[in-house]
């Protein structure tokens, strides 16, 4: 629909609201366009303090195609760099985490302090040129999980997390112990995985085992204010190994059932895929871990299984928008206010991608 037209009007008199176009979710334009204002500007979830323990201790992680490390330094505080040597862009750790004393390029091996300072250029031949430093990004941690933010104007972490953090107080995570991580390459958009989240609408027909166990008719998508956060609660049936869920803007979200919680993040790889990723804790005397892990993992490879294929359709030229539902995907309509706030016009004509 021409999106002049007026909009029609649902049942109760309520205005519907559309849907972000297709092409936000098919054209590599359009995820450059929000890669710096979405995820240089705000604080991502990256790592955890319990993987930076000891001085060296480092994580690599990219970041909206931006590669990134946080490092446990000398004097154990926590620094973040660009993964990338100002001589030719080499890397100064490798992917994933390790331990290195000291930041020396993996390339030709100049050496960088623990604040980024070029110290020396390894039989370089002459002196090397000026500001040869690494590029520092903002990195805190707040109750055991590690957030960096490339984009140094952006307000402190525990400033932009705003009242979130009140929220989930009551959730003793620092009770928790890491038990283990899975993790999907999905074959759709961040935002396509984002939308799903957004919403309880689909359990029925999604997820048909979880709405046995909980009261799935009355999920609920809590949203208090502030656009940039969410709360989801589902009441239990008998034992549902499922209670809250909380999701802070743009990709981070956590899951708590008895005795544990899952942190549970979609970070883009490129427009056209997602990494899921799953990382599970749990008190050292909770119980039936692994038929909650398991559970968890069967609700992730459904959600999987239609995002991929919402994708497919997505992609094939046939859909441009549609309308959310007033009563259920409320949470999907304020999502979507975030990312065109965030990213500004496109031209929303529908483009088919190739290669996929
Ligand atoms: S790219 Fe780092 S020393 Fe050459
Ligand atoms: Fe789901």
């Amino acid at each position: 629909m021409n999106r002049a037209m007026p909009r029609p009007i649902g049942s109760h008199g309520v205005e519907l609201v559309e849907t972000l176009p297709a092409r936000w979710y098919t054209d590599p334009a359009v995820f450059e366009k929000e890669r710096w204002p979405i995820f240089g500007s705000t604080w991502v979830h990256v790592a955890y303090d319990h993987q930076l323990r000891r001085n060296g201790d480092y994580v690599a992680e990219n970041v909206a195609g931006w590669p990134i490390f946080v490092r446990r330094s000398d004097d154990g505080s926590l620094k973040g760099f660009y993964n990338l040597c100002p001589h030719r862009a080499g890397p100064i750790v490798w992917d994933g985490e390790g331990c290195q004393a000291n930041l020396v390029c993996r390339y030709h091996g100049w050496a960088f302090n623990s604040q980024g300072s070029l110290i020396n250029a390894r039989d370089f031949g002459g002196p090397p040129p000026e500001d040869m430093d690494l590029t520092p990004i903002q990195v805190d941690s707040w109750r055991g999980m590690v957030f960096v933010c490339l984009n140094a104007e952006i307000a402190p972490l525990h400033e932009w997390l705003g009242e979130f953090p009140k929220e989930v107080e009551a959730y003793p995570l620092e009770d928790y112990r890491f038990h283990s991580r899975s993790s999907r390459l999905v074959k759709c958009n961040w935002k396509t995985y984002g939308d799903n989240f957004m919403e309880g609408y689909h359990l029925p027909t999604v997820h048909p085992a979880m709405s046995r166990d909980a009261d799935a008719l009355n999920y609920k998508v809590i949203i208090k204010g502030d656009p940039r956060w969410n709360i989801h609660v589902m009441p239990p049936r008998d034992e549902s190994t499922f209670g809250v869920f909380g999701w802070f803007w743009p990709t981070f979200a956590f899951d708590v059932f008895p005795g544990g919680f899952a942190v549970e993040r979609w970070l883009p790889r490129g427009y056209s895929h997602s990494e899921l990723i799953f990382e599970y804790f749990f008190a050292d005397d909770a119980t039936d871990v692994e038929a909650i892990v398991k559970f968890s993992e069967e609700v992730a490879d459904e959600d999987v299984r239609v995002c991929e294929h919402v994708q497919r359709n997505l992609d094939a030229g046939r859909y441009q928008t549609g309308y959310l539902s007033p009563k259920w995907e409320e949470g999907v309509g304020v999502f979507h206010e975030l990312v065109r706030a965030a990213v500004g016009p496109i031209d929303e004509r529908i483009v088919v991608p190739l290669g996929r």
